[in-house]
């Protein structure tokens, strides 16, 4: 794992942006995996601007994290919604290669099972963008997951429902359940970025990255992973015991290591 612990989100998100667009380059059907929320905007804006200044992305492919369940792909507060407010449009992604899970379908376990195909069937995901929930959640893989969970349907935890009411207008219209790739899914990803901005994720990042790996805390799975890194401001990493040997290792870098 790399923790890169910086002032701002702006600086965190323009060395992200920085290594996508270098894979990018080098492969213009680069697949992300996409996350929503408030977190990932940062890197999407300065994604978005990159467009802007002619980087194509037009053959960039996406897989959306989740998807609530029962709400229309139109309402402002789906996922699909947001994909599309925030990524496709912005950064001149093809609609037809940015995909959500169906938390529409009739069955909604044959729409994961075919989530879980199509990623496999893109050759997977090259760079998953994550945020981090207050407890410590990814994708809505809530405490308890399996940490080798595929896409499945998930019930949200109240504590989830009460962060993502200030999107709705009541915490009565925030659905109960979604469809999510797993942590097993999310663990195929060749990159796992991870951001999180501010101190209410103090916690959550520090047993993410420092805490036994646990179902109790979804993020932490990542220790197992190939290559994750975590980009976080200092507000967000105030609560990581090993915070001055992460600056030490960055500050050190070689420039030839790429993120
Ligand atoms: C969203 C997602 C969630 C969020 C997390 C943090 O697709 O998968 O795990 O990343 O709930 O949300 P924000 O960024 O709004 O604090």
């Amino acid at each position: 794992m790399e923790i890169i612990i910086l002032d701002t989100e702006e600086e965190l998100a323009r060395l992200a942006a920085d290594a996508i667009v270098r894979r990018v380059q080098r492969s213009p059907d680069l697949v992300l995996g996409l996350a929503t929320g408030s977190t990932p905007l940062p890197l999407y804006r300065d994604l978005a601007q990159r467009h802007a200044a002619g980087v194509n992305f037009s053959s960039v492919r996406g897989f959306a994290l989740d998807e609530y369940v029962g709400l229309p792909p139109e309402h402002t507060q789906s996922y699909a919604h947001y994909i599309a407010e925030n990524v496709t449009g912005p950064l001149g992604l093809r609609p037809e290669l940015v995909h959500l899970p169906d938390g529409n379908a009739d069955d909604l376990e044959e729409a994961a099972r075919r989530y879980e195909h199509a990623i496999r069937a893109s050759g997977g995901v090259d760079v998953q963008i994550l945020g981090i929930g207050a407890n410590g959640h990814i994708g809505f893989n809530e405490p308890g997951s399996s940490l080798l969970s595929r896409t499945r349907i998930k019930t949200l935890t109240s504590k989830t429902r009460h962060d993502n009411a200030r999107f709705f207008t009541s915490l009565d219209d925030v659905p109960s359940h979604c469809l999510t790739q797993g942590l097993g899914t999310i663990l195929d990803a060749r990159t796992a970025f991870l951001f999180a901005f501010g101190g209410h994720k103090a916690e959550a990042v520090a047993r993410a990255v420092e805490g036994p790996v646990s179902a109790s805390c979804p993020a932490s799975v990542l220790q197992l992973h190939q290559h994750a890194v975590f980009f976080v401001d200092r507000a967000a990493a105030a609560q990581l015991r090993r915070s001055d040997y992460y600056q030490e290792t960055w500050a050190a870098k070689p420039a030839w290591q790429l993120l």
